[in-house]
């Protein structure tokens, strides 16, 4: 039985330095080791072996069997080194990495990012107000009266419970000056929501900028040369900025703001771009009603504010055909503003 176990590693171990690929590996394997191997066949022999050799035996089926397993296992550890290196014989590791998809800011965010760095270059501080609003602050404090075309259920989403959502980021102005005392000098963009059949020039959800400085002796001057300044540097040193006569409820004088621009290829042309003015001293007196105070005394403040339609400003700055293309999130379109 001894010399029987013997021939069998020596055959196993002869057999296993000829392999040269898995499956003649595991063909020896089962020779020896499988159901029917050879070293399994003579391991069921130890039942006829004698009680006082059957320590000896099983001792020795145990080192063959180890000796075989340990054999076959480094082979195989042998054949998979040799794969991998012929695997990694046509790569160049230091070969640069294919670039990952990269993503990239909205063209919103980016106009919205440039104009507030202007804006805030001059002292312009950030503020905010919230979407879901009340009359009072949308309308009633800027001078808007009930029976305004503004106010209209076709042209404003309200609630049941009479808020609704604003028509204008205007709001913010009564909302910072219900907080804040003199001088305020903030900007406020935002979103703003109208009942507008949505096309190529309207969304009923869009954004906004609004601006308001208000202080003692803050004069036209002053909202003339801000809005130049600003606006030369969003479209270049050399744009023309008309001021042209409007109404706005708020704000007294009015004007809205055009621009000078030129697309490639055409005609200069006069865009209309932002609206603007001096705050109507009904505007302080209302504020300074609902703060019971004389912080925004009509007689001593003047201020001015102006707002902007920024996905417009989007549009006139990146030539975007349709306001659509905003809100679709087609990549092959955003991809365009990195
Ligand atoms: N709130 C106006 C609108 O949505 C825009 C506007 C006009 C804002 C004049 C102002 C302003 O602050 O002074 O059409």
């Amino acid at each position: 039985m001894l010399a029987q176990l013997d021939t069998i590693q020596t055959e196993a171990l002869a057999a296993i330095a000829g392999i040269t690929d898995e499956a003649a590996l595991e063909e020896v394997r089962i020779a020896f080791l499988g159901k029917k191997g050879s070293l399994t066949a003579a391991a069921a022999g130890m039942r006829d072996v004698p009680a006082e050799q059957k320590k000896d035996v099983g001792q020795k089926l145990n080192e063959v069997r180890e000796a075989i397993t340990s054999a076959l296992e480094a082979t195989a550890a042998g054949l998979i080194a040799k794969k991998d290196a012929a695997a990694f014989a046509n790569l160049d590791p230091t070969l640069p990495a294919r670039p990952l998809p990269k993503g990239g800011l909205h063209p919103l965010s980016l106009v919205l990012d440039e104009a507030v760095k202007v804006l805030r270059r001059m002292g312009f501080a950030l503020a905010e107000g919230p979407e879901i609003e009340t009359e009072w602050h949308c309308f009633d404090a800027l001078n808007t009266p009930a029976d305004h075309p503004a106010r209209n259920e076709s042209d404003t989403f309200y609630f049941e419970n009479g808020k609704l959502l604003r028509t204008h980021t205007s709001s913010v102005q009564i909302r910072t000056m219900e907080k804040e005392t003199t001088p305020v000098r903030i900007i406020a963009p935002g979103s703003a929501f109208r009942r507008d059949e949505i096309d190529a020039t309207h969304l009923s959800a869009f954004h906004q900028l609004e601006g308001l400085y208000v202080d003692r002796r803050v004069t036209l001057a002053d909202l003339k040369g801000t809005l130049e300044y600003f606006f030369r540097e969003i479209f270049g040193s050399k744009t023309e900025v008309r001021f042209r006569p409007h109404f706005f409820p708020f704000t007294e004088p009015s004007f809205e703001v055009d621009l000078k621009l030129q697309a490639a290829g055409r005609a200069a042309k006069w865009i209309e771009i932002a609206g603007c003015g001096m705050v109507d001293p009904a505007v302080f007196a209302e504020v300074g009603r609902k703060r019971g105070d004389a912080a925004y005394d009509p007689e001593k403040v003047t201020g001015f504010a102006f707002g902007m339609g920024l996905d417009r400003l989007a549009m006139i700055l990146y030539g975007i055909p349709d306001l659509r293309l905003l809100i679709e999130n087609d990549v092959r379109f955003l991809t365009q503003f990195r």
